[in-house]
């Protein structure tokens, strides 16, 4: 088999920059946290593929469902042919959505084209037009899903025009000094200078910013948001791509704070590697759209819908939101002994196993290390960790494990990670 650099070197000539990539493992084979590439290195994985492999890659259920679902048929359009595994999904994720409202599903297939349809849903339940989301938020590189991301490189520049009557709010961040009423002031002050209440549709928020950054919503914040679709009528969207499926602690990042979104967007961990995205919703909303204006070819994929039985099974029978917990708990111990003895560490967010550092320079919130972020996690690819850096201000380092991982494995990865952060700060 060819090696990483000639890989890299067909990767330059073959394939666009604009797809950036955060190491140079090309990888032959991966199980649970482990990735190991084409030369037989191997490497602790504290990505899963960006929290996709909730349950470890290539868990043995997940495999053989898929399996099962391949010798049965692998594709005939759930609009043409519909399909047992689809329907009994949504019946199962209807159930298990937060709040007691009647739910509805519909599958697709990557996390931007699930943010698209919640637009779509919630614009032809309200007949309404604009939709509000908050600055630092990802939620995809679609058209409409780029509109709302509130970061402009390398998400959206020079991209536009992008869909219009989209407005961003400032996103509550405590550790940059926008508190969760400087947030709500300035979404009163959007009604009052932009855009009046009546003509909102749609309100989308990560529970946990994600590329953005691991920023959690304060307390009481999504409540606040709650409240005020309330008040005027307007959808509430939860994009919980990033945040579901145990990811933090709870099966959706909004248990916490035990609100019920109208609308909900799924997909990364929900099928355990295989691409399947969602939109669970309350069932009047997701009902609004009429026959035909919703779905799409590869749309709740059997194989993808396959897999997320499996991964829902392993969910409950393993305890996974336990473990995510944790995997928290085992980062925030490491994480509070490296801020102690070194001056970088600036704040440490420990959203069960979405969980970060954001480096600074001498524990100075204003100096992002950004540098040294990216150095950190390249030298960590080296030495066999597979670690994300993310944030508005590139410092952040990102820990998104499998949780299936072994709190031994957990451990040699965070060692070596404080190793080259003690040596480079
Ligand atoms: C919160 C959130 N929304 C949407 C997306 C887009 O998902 P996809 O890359 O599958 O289109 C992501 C991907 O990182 C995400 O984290």
């Amino acid at each position: 088999m060819a090696t990483n650099k000639e890989l890299q070197a067909i990767r330059d000539v073959a394939t666009p920059q604009g797809v950036g990539i955060q190491t140079k493992v090309y990888a032959a084979k991966a199980r649970n946290a482990e990735i190991w590439d084409v030369e037989g290195n191997r490497y602790i994985d504290l990505a899963a593929g960006i929290a996709v492999c909730n349950t470890g890659h290539n868990h043995p259920d997940v495999v053989n469902a898929v399996k099962d679902q391949l010798d049965r048929f692998s594709h005939t359009c759930f609009q043409v042919a519909p399909y047992d595994v689809y329907v009994r999904l949504a019946e199962r994720l209807n159930e298990i959505a937060p709040g007691n409202t009647p739910k509805k599903s519909i599958f697709l297939t990557t996390g931007a084209e699930a943010v698209e349809n919640t637009i779509k849903i919630a614009r032809r339940y309200t007949g309404r037009t604009a939709v509000i989301s908050f600055t630092g938020a990802f939620h995809g590189r679609t058209m409409m899903a780029m509109a709302l991301t509130g970061k402009v490189m390398p998400y959206k520049q020079g991209f536009g025009p992008f869909p219009a009557g989209v407005y961003h709010v400032p996103f509550p961040i405590e550790y940059h000094g926008i508190s969760s009423e400087d947030s709500l002031a300035a979404l009163n002050e959007l009604f009052k200078a932009d855009v009046e209440p009546e003509r909102v549709a749609a309100i989308i928020v990560e529970p946990v910013q994600g590329e953005g950054g691991f920023y959690p919503a304060p307390d009481g914040f999504l409540q606040k948001l709650r409240d005020i679709c309330d008040e005027h009528g307007i959808v509430l969207i939860a994009d919980e791509i990033q945040t579901g499926f145990a990811r933090t602690g709870k099966l959706f990042a909004v248990e916490h704070a035990g609100i019920e979104p109208d609308l909900m967007t799924m997909a990364k961990g929900l099928a355990g590697g295989f691409p399947l995205s969602g939109v669970v919703g309350k069932a009047e909303i997701m009902d609004s759209v009429h026959p035909g204006g919703l779905g799409g070819t590869f749309g709740g994929s059997p194989i993808g819908c396959a897999a997320a039985h499996a991964v829902l099974d392993i969910i409950e029978k393993d305890d996974l939101c336990g473990r995510a917990v944790s995997i928290g708990e085992q980062i925030r111990s490491w994480a509070l002994e490296l801020q102690s003895t070194t001056s970088c560490v600036g704040d440490i967010r420990i959203n069960g196993a979405m969980s970060a550092i954001e480096l600074v320079e001498d524990g100075d919130v204003d100096r992002p290390a950004a540098d040294l972020t990216k150095a950190v996690a390249a030298e960590a690819a080296d030495r066999g960790v597979i670690t994300l850096t993310c944030g508005v201000r590139g410092n952040v380092i990102r820990f998104l494990p499998p949780l299936t991982i072994a709190e031994e494995l957990l451990a040699e990865a965070l060692t070596i990670i404080g190793d080259i952060i003690r040596r480079k700060s």
